[in-house]
This record gives C-alpha cells, structure tokens and sequence, in this order.
C-alpha cells in the first residue's frame, strides 16, 4: 500500500525514537508519493514560444522594479500590471515603464495597491503570461502557486519558499499546470560564477570535490527600515527563524558547476550548525530607546550559520550564512576539483598545469590584475557576447544592478520565453536550493543531525541535462 508524503513524513518523524542507534537521519524523508497521473515532470521542460510576453510584478519594493526595469527594455515584452500594497511604489514604476515604452509600448498598464489581496484581482483580471514576484519571503510560495494556476509562468525572488511543504506545492502545481516556475537566482548570472561554470565544464580542475557558497552580508542597517521596506520583514526572520534563512546565492552557482540535480549527481544530505545570536541584540541596544520594538524582539537564530552538504557522489558543499557579523561581503564562490581550485571574494584560480607564464603550479594563485588573462580565455560566451558596452543592450544590461548580472537573467528569461527554450533554472533546482533553510532548522533542532533531502525530482533528475553553456 502506498503512503502518502504527508503521511509518510509524520509517521517518519514519530518513528524516529524506535529507530536503532546506529540510524541518526532525522526529519524529512527522500521518499515521495508518485507523480499525479498528467502531471508533467519540468526538468528541461519546454513551453510554447510567446511572441510577445505580457508580464504583471507583484513586489515592486526595493527589488521588484530593478526586474521591471530590464524587462521593460527589451523588445517583445510588455509591461501590463502593477501590484504593491504602496501606492507610491505602484505608481513610480508605472512612470518607469511609460517612460521606457515611448508611447509605443507598455500603454495599457493596470495598477493594483492598498490591500494584502488585490494581485488575486489582478491575476484574474489581467491573465498576464508571467508573474514577477518580488515580495516578502512568506508570500512567495502562494503568490507561485496561484499564478501557476491562473495560465502564468511564475518568476520569483530567492528563496523561492521557506518550508517543505510550500516547495512540494510549488513542485506539484508547476507539473499539474505545465507552467514554469523559476527562482530568481541572479547570481549565477554574475561574471565569475559564469567563468568558473566554463572553466569547470571544459574540465580544467577535473573531477568536482568539494565546494563553498555563501551569503555573509552585514545588514543590519536594515534595521533601520523600522515600519515599510525590507528591515520591517526581514528583521523578524532573525528573531523567529532558524538555520541559514539565505542560502541560495552562494549555493545556486555551485550546484550548478556540480550539474546537481541535473543527471550527475543529486543533493543527499546535510548537517547544520549555528554560532550564538548575540550581534542584532547589541545592535538594538545601541540604536534604539529601551522601549524600542527592535528591544522587545528576542533574537533567536544564531548569528552565523554553517551547514555541510553531502551529494549522491560524496562530494561535499559548505554552505555560511551570516546577515549580522562585522566582516566584508563574501559569497565564497569556492569549487575545488582534482586538478585545481577557483575560488572568489578575491577572485583566484591555481591549477596543478600552472597556466601560460603566470603560474607554473597550484602552489600559488592567480589573483589581482593576473586574472585578465584568465577572462580573456575563459569569460562565458553569454557574457561576452551582453558585455559590449557600445550596444544599448550592452549598456542596459552592464547598468542593469548586481554588476550586470541582474540584466543577463531577465535577458535569459525573455529569450527562453520568446523561443521555447528550458529555462536556466528549473522549478527543482529552486526548491533544492531554497530547502537549506528547513533542513538547517531541522539539524540544528536535532543537535546537528544529518538531514535528508526530498528528492523534489521523483527520481528523474538522473534524465534532466546539465545546464549548457549557452551563447
Ligand atoms: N536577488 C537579489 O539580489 C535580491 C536583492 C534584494 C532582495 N531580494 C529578494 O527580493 C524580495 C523582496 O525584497 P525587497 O528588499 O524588495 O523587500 P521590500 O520590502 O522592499 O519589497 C517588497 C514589496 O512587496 C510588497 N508586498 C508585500 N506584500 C504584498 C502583497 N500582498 N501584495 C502586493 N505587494 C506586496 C511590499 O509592499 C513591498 O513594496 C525578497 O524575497 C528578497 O529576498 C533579492
């Protein structure tokens, strides 16, 4: 008789106690119920080209209207709502994207403010193509969902959902309607993380070993967003939350160099820690009258998170996470194979081979403005190709945010669209990716506790192609 996954996962954790000594896997299982019959697995999953893709945002926060923005600039795409519960927000992109479309395109244009609910209006009134949603983390899995099922595709911010549940949702309603449902992972985007995809693809650290990826970002001014903007949300996350709440940045680009999840090797395993939660306590204190709500908030998630991946292949990824800490921004971007290592936050290489006059081994690194010779034999072509600054694209794209990587994804998602292609990112690379912060909760709940992953593919990740390198 087969169980359900809801079943299944209850009776898995009741059953945990009666399991025997030498067992130590805690939590969620890798066992799932079979794929409803008419569903459609979405690895390499190609939808029907549209010509003209007509989008609505959901989200235009700080985020939201730097998507808008690049959408809006490229040719075939038309900007047709608008939804935010701020009416100023709503109507400075609308002036955006009129500004952009000169009278000739983006003119019909519905705006939707004031009310937790009104994008459901909007997404039956407007039936856009696709959905952007740039909101806060907890509305992400529902506002997917109900695009999915309005006829959209859905694009949402990192993380794509917080909890098991939502991501199975997210999984079984992207195969019920047929339609994507990409995370937004602009990082893989970025120069050197597509340089290292290259290098690694053309085998030049040979085996894949081991990786690093991180989000250590002091953000704490933040904080000073006390009543609208992203502190007002994100600042509760720190206090009630707990593991590694922003994995996905670091981890996107690894996974991918890995071909995780992508017919080579899947996420197995994964054992959490984190520090104390000391730093945004201090950082309240400092800043804020006793009285302060930022003072009555107890913070519970520990200040820096470590977690350590272990892949079918046995290959290991550690992933950090640190919002809170006084240190440079890092996302380590580290991949280190059997012929050498690339690494990032100095952007380095050191190969066994040396390479040209530069380094004759691995026993130094490659680094500084050694690294132009690097870039000029190994910068992805995708990158080389949006990077020439003396088309308008090129300029779009390199003043797009995130040093151009933010302008290269929207690219990548119009193109994918407008020709039928795969997208980059599938729905389950967006759920591997984003499920770090349940299960980091879940083994630091447990001690440390080795946690399993879902296998959000059914299986079928051993048929999905490694991403290619497109040009
Ligand atoms: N990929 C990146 O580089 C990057 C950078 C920044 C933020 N983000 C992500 O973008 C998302 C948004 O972050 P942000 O910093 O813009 O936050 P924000 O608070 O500035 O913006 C979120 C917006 O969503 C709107 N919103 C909330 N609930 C809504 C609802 N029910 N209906 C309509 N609108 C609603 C809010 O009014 C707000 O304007 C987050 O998921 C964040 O993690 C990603």
């Amino acid at each position: 008789m087969k169980k359900s996954r809801r079943n299944f996962i209850k009776t898995t954790s009741l059953s945990i106690a009666s399991l025997s000594s030498s067992s130590f896997l805690t939590g969620f299982s890798n066992q799932y119920s079979d794929r409803k019959s008419g569903n459609q697995y979405m690895g390499d999953f190609k939808a029907p080209k549209i010509k003209n893709i007509r989008a609505a945002f959901i989200g235009v926060g700080a985020r939201g209207g730097n998507h808008l923005k690049s959408f809006a600039s490229l040719e075939g795409t038309e900007v047709v709502a608008i939804s935010d519960l701020y009416q100023d927000n709503v109507n400075r992109e609308f002036k955006v994207a009129s500004e952009i479309g000169e009278e000739k395109r983006h003119q019909n244009i519905s705006l939707y403010w004031g009310d937790e609910n009104k994008w459901r209006i909007m997404l039956q009134e407007i039936k856009p193509d696709i959905v952007f949603i740039s909101t806060n983390w907890n509305n992400h899995a529902v506002m997917a969902i109900e695009s999915m099922k309005s006829g959209a595709h859905a694009f949402v911010e990192v993380p794509i959902a917080t909890n098991i549940k939502d991501l199975w949702n997210i999984i079984d309603t992207s195969e019920e309607t047929k339609k994507h449902c990409m995370m937004l992972e602009n990082v893989n985007y970025g120069r050197d993380e597509l340089m290292f995809l290259n290098m690694c693809r053309k085998g030049l650290i040979g085996e894949l070993l081991h990786g690093e990826a991180s989000y250590i970002h002091d953000l704490r001014f933040q904080m000073k967003e006390e009543n609208r903007g992203t502190g007002s949300w994100r600042t509760l996350h720190y206090a009630n939350s707990k593991g590694n709440l922003y994995p996905t940045h670091g981890l996107g680009p690894v996974s991918q160099y890995m071909n995780l999840a992508r017919g080579e090797d899947n996420f197995k395993t994964l054992v959490s820690f984190s520090s104390p939660a000391i730093g945004r306590r201090l950082y309240a204190e400092k800043n804020y009258p006793k009285e302060h709500k930022w003072n009555k908030l107890e913070y519970k998630n520990g200040d820096l998170n470590t977690s350590i991946i272990k892949t079918e292949l046995g290959r290991t990824i550690m992933v950090q996470w640190d919002e809170t800490s006084p240190r440079p921004y890092t996302r380590l971007n580290l991949i280190q194979g059997t012929k050498g290592i690339l690494a990032g936050f100095p952007t380095r290489i050191a190969l066994e081979e040396g390479f040209k006059n530069l380094s004759k081994d691995h026993h130094s690194w490659i680094e500084g403005k050694d690294m132009k010779a690097i870039y000029e034999e190994y910068d992805h072509p995708l990158y080389k190709k949006l990077n020439d600054k003396s088309t308008s694209l090129g300029k779009q794209i390199a003043e797009s945010g995130h040093g151009g990587m933010d302008g290269i994804m929207i690219y990548r998602i119009v193109e994918c669209l407008q020709n039928g292609l795969p997208m980059d990112q599938n729905v389950y690379e967006g759920c591997f990716w984003s499920a770090i912060t349940p299960l980091s909760a879940n083994s630091i709940k447990n001690d440390g506790g080795p946690q399993s992953f879902p296998d959000f593919t059914r299986g079928d990740w051993k048929k999905t192609k490694p991403l290619k390198i497109v040009s």
